[in-house]
Order: structure tokens, then sequence, then C-alpha cells
């Protein structure tokens, strides 16, 4: 059983598609141990408390130091027996001693074609907008592993979603959307069936076929 760990900072449709994932049998051997969010309203802590997750509202302002914000969420996931972080639609950075205590086994999506459209700034309609404006026939989502650099870390699986002349930032963002909440629970389900490994300097995961 693979244990995760979810965060997200605001409506959790991300997460909504990973549990419906699991619902359906499409994701198996796995489960949500505990939703981390440092905002306490985030539609996301709907959906775990609906299904009896545990949550935690965690934010770096309700801890004295970085460092009693770090363990806070260490002990967390210790207490969970969480074995992959899934941040999903999480706007904060996470803690440097996190990233390398889960070294390799945290998820990020993003909406974008990584390493286009990526970085600082680049969040939420702030993506579409760049996307339009740059005139990109195409766009689409990443699923990457997480390392110390602001989306960027392994591609696990990216997919294009086209740009159309009507597109509005709205219009562009719902439809690459469909293609994240198609994306992400597959990418989990690669790391639960023990597919995915990460070789040094490279852009991509290696993935076995699963017949290997
Ligand atoms: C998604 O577009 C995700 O790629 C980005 O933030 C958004 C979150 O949406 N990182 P939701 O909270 O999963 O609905």
């Amino acid at each position: 059983m693979l244990n995760i760990a979810v965060c997200g900072s605001g409506r959790g449709s991300n997460f909504k598609s990973v549990l419906d994932a699991i619902a359906s049998g499409r994701l198996r051997y796995c489960r949500i141990v505990i939703v981390f969010s440092n905002n306490a309203d985030a539609g996301i802590f709907e959906h775990a408390r609906r299904q009896g997750i545990p949550v935690l509202h965690w934010s770096r302002k309700m801890y004295a130091t970085d460092d009693a914000y770090s363990a806070a969420m260490l002990a967390a996931l210790r207490e969970a027996r969480a074995d992959l972080i899934v941040l999903a639609g999480y706007m904060k950075f996470l803690p440097a001693p996190i990233i390398a205590a889960f070294k390799h086994r945290i998820l990020n999506i993003h909406p974008a074609l990584l390493p286009s459209f990526g970085g600082t700034g680049m969040y939420g309609l702030h993506v579409h907008r760049a996307v339009l404006a740059a005139h990109e026939p195409l766009t689409g989502a990443t699923v990457h592993i997480v390392d110390e650099e602001y989306d960027h870390g392994p591609i696990v699986i990216q997919r294009t979603v086209p740009v159309l002349a009507s597109d509005s930032p709205e219009s562009l963002a719902a439809r690459v959307l469909e293609m994240e909440h198609y994306i992400l629970p597959e990418a989990i389900r690669l790391i639960a069936e023990g597919r995915i490994t990460v070789e040094p300097g490279r852009t991509h995961v290696h993935i076995r076929s699963s017949q290997e």
C-alpha cells in the first residue's frame, strides 16, 4: 500500500481526481493518509473531511522558526506513515528539510509544458495568459518529481493540449485542467507500481513497461 500525503492551497480539484481514481479502482494499492494546506479555508480540506481523511493547517506563520515549521510537517508525515507527497495546487515552496527527507518521493502538477512557463510568478491564470501572449499553438500539463528548484525536477508525465484562436486564459485553463486530472492519477499509478527510476542528470524519469 502506498500512503500518500497531499498538499494544496485552493479548490482541490486535482486532489479530487486522485480520490476519484482510488474510488473507481483505477488507482489501486494507494490511500490518502493526510492533507496539508497553508490555507485553513481551502476547498481541498472539504474534500478530505468528507472522506474522513485527517487534515493539517500548516503554514510558516504558525511557527516561531523555520526549523519548528519543518519539524511539525515531518512529524505529521511520520505519524501518518506517508511514503509519497503530492503537491496538488500547492502555492508555497516546501522547506528544504522536507525535500531532502522525501528525496524523489514528492510529485508536483503544473499547468504548462515545463520547463516552459514555469518558475516564479507562473501560477494560476498567469501561466495561461503567458501562453496566449506567446502565441503558442500548444500548451499542456506536467507532473514532475520535486527537487530544490521551483517547478524543476525530472518529468514523470507530460501531455499537450491545443491552444485555440478563440481561447481566453479561463477557457485554456479549463482545457488544461481536464488533462491535469488525467495525468496526476496516472503518475501516482506509475509510482505505486514501482515503475519509475530517477537517473541523475536526466530531464525525465525512466519508466519501465508493466511487463518488465
Ligand atoms: C492546478 O492548475 C495545478 O496545476 C496548479 O494549481 C492548480 C490547482 O487546482 N499547480 P486545484 O486546486 O487542484 O483545483
